[in-house]
């Protein structure tokens, strides 16, 4: 009987899921960033519309999450160098020239959702736009350390988009037990990390970086489907020092 009931619940979960990280996925419980106090944030933006997170890495190349791109002739643009999306003071829009997607990551799983999008041109760099550090090779994040999330993304499970940049804090979770929460299935405790806090990031944040320090080590990747920011099932984020040369390999091939 009980594990009739666990297939059941497996199987009702997994569609949901899915479709979850598929739609994308602003800060819940945050509060607004003082404006232009993260200048490596970027909107990703399909038609106009903000749709994910992303951030500069260098003068040419935004990272964002693989499922942010939903099918292979989809065209995103960035917005860089903004706080209130509504008003472009001090943005800047820039098509992207290539899309390098992770060659690992597939629509039918959460791994490698990671994606790096080379801009049409070098962008200039300013007080409101500067790109930000990625890891160093084989340096991990300790469990407990408090670190930082962003987005434009909804401020309530199933509610409202922000317009205006929002912030929260959090704490990197201990590895083995995100993955007793999530199953070896969904969650890879080499290539991901998950964090919780009072706040956390929703639906439209996906993307966005996971910052510590001065530095960002992941990518805002998937969550729980009914619940943003819950510790049942916390959020999980692409532990991007897991690929480093293969950014790198890209960034040189393709600079
Ligand atoms: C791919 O995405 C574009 C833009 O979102 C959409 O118009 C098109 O129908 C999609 N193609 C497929 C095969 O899903
Ligand atoms: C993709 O996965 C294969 C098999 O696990 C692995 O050998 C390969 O290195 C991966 N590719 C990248 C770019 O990491
Ligand atoms: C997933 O990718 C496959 C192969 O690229 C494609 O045929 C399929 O339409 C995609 N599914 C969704 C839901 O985008």
């Amino acid at each position: 009987m009980m594990t009739i009931i666990s297939l059941l619940l497996l199987a009702s979960l997994l569609p949901h899921l899915t479709f979850t990280a598929r739609v994308n996925v602003g800060i819940v419980n945050g509060k607004e960033a003082e404006p232009h106090s993260r200048p490596y944030m970027v909107s990703v933006q399909a038609k106009e519309h903000h749709i994910c997170g992303g951030f500069l890495i260098s003068d040419r190349f935004v990272m964002t999450a693989a499922h942010c791109r939903k099918n292979s002739s989809s065209v995103l643009t960035v917005v860089l160098g903004a706080h209130d999306l509504k008003k472009n003071e001090n943005s800047v829009r820039f098509t992207v020239e290539s899309y390098h997607q992770h060659p690992n990551y597939t629509n039918k799983s959460f791994h490698n959702d990671i994606l790096l999008l080379k801009l049409e041109k070098n962008v200039q760099l300013n007080d409101n736009i500067k790109w930000i550090s990625i890891p160093a090779e084989g340096s991990d994040i300790e469990a407990g350390s408090v670190c930082s999330i962003a987005g434009w993304g909804r401020l309530a499970t199933k509610g409202k988009r922000s317009d205006r940049l929002m912030e929260t804090d959090v704490k990197v979770m201990n590895n083995m037990e995100c993955e007793r929460k999530w199953g070896k299935k969904y969650f890879s405790t080499s290539q991901m990390m998950c964090v919780h806090g009072d706040g956390g990031s929703c639906n439209g944040d996906s993307g966005g970086p996971l910052v510590c320090g001065d530095t960002a080590v992941g990518v805002t990747s998937f969550g729980d489907p009914d619940r943003c920011n819950s510790l049942k099932l916390p959020e999980v984020y692409t532990k991007i020092s897991a690929y480093l040369s293969w950014i790198k390999d890209i960034i040189k091939k393709f600079n």
